[in-house]
């Protein structure tokens, strides 16, 4: 299998609900365990950007969405936003890679500045401090020195910062191609393999000229 066996998945409340969605479903689709961690805010803008009504609590959470994706029993574990003794809160426990998609900008200032005021800052933590590999998503409109700069800071501690912002160079149709591509970029960083978008050049008809 290649990349991670288990992700720890993260979704804030910036706009682009349908990334972190997809994403849940590529992974368990690719067999990937999940654990995964939701914001308040990141509730609220599933709710007004999708069709899925969410339940509030994290075991009720789990149940609809292992039946949303089809995941197996105990591939998708989440938990509550100060649920410490989560395996994501310890390096000994938590997952190789971790993606927060979307990320909003609360949640990247959190995370550059070490606050650890829920458990995704806290995971976001623990995967800087123990070199593993952190991926994030943001999506804001325009970004502000502060929003570069975290992104900056992060970029220099080893994150990959992916913004959400897809190409149109594979002539996407709908609304799920825009998708696609992001989730495929993701899953590209992680080497996970996907079959949504060929990567650069594996198309390519060699010219004869
Ligand atoms: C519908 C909706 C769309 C939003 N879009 C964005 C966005 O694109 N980027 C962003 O950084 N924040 C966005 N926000 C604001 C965040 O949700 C807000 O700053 C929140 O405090 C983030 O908290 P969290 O990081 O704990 O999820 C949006 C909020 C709502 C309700």
């Amino acid at each position: 299998m290649s990349g991670p066996e288990r992700v720890t998945l993260a979704m804030t409340g910036a706009s682009g609900a349908q990334y972190g969605l997809r994403l849940l479903d590529c992974l368990i689709q690719e067999e990937r365990e999940v654990h995964f961690l939701i914001s308040k805010a990141a509730q609220l803008v599933i709710a007004t950007e999708t069709d899925v009504t969410l339940p509030g609590k994290p075991q009720a959470m789990q149940a609809f969405l292992s039946e949303y994706t089809g995941a197996a029993p105990g591939q998708i574990r989440v938990y509550g936003k100060e649920d410490w003794m989560a395996s994501p809160a310890s390096g000994s426990g938590a997952p190789s890679a971790m993606v927060v998609v979307p990320c909003s900008t609360g949640t990247l200032s959190a995370i550059a500045t070490g606050a650890c005021n829920n458990l995704i800052e806290r995971a976001a933590d623990v995967v800087i401090k123990e070199r593993r590999q952190l991926v994030l998503v943001p999506r804001e409109a325009p970004y502000s020195s502060i929003h570069l700069e975290n992104m900056l800071k992060l970029s220099n501690l080893g994150a990959v910062i992916l913004p959400a912002s897809p190409g149109f160079y594979h002539q996407p149709q709908t609304v799920d191609d825009l998708v696609d591509f992001v989730v495929a970029r993701i899953l590209n960083v992680l080497n996970i393999p996907q079959d949504m978008l060929p990567r650069w050049g594996e198309h390519h008809v060699v010219s004869e000229e």
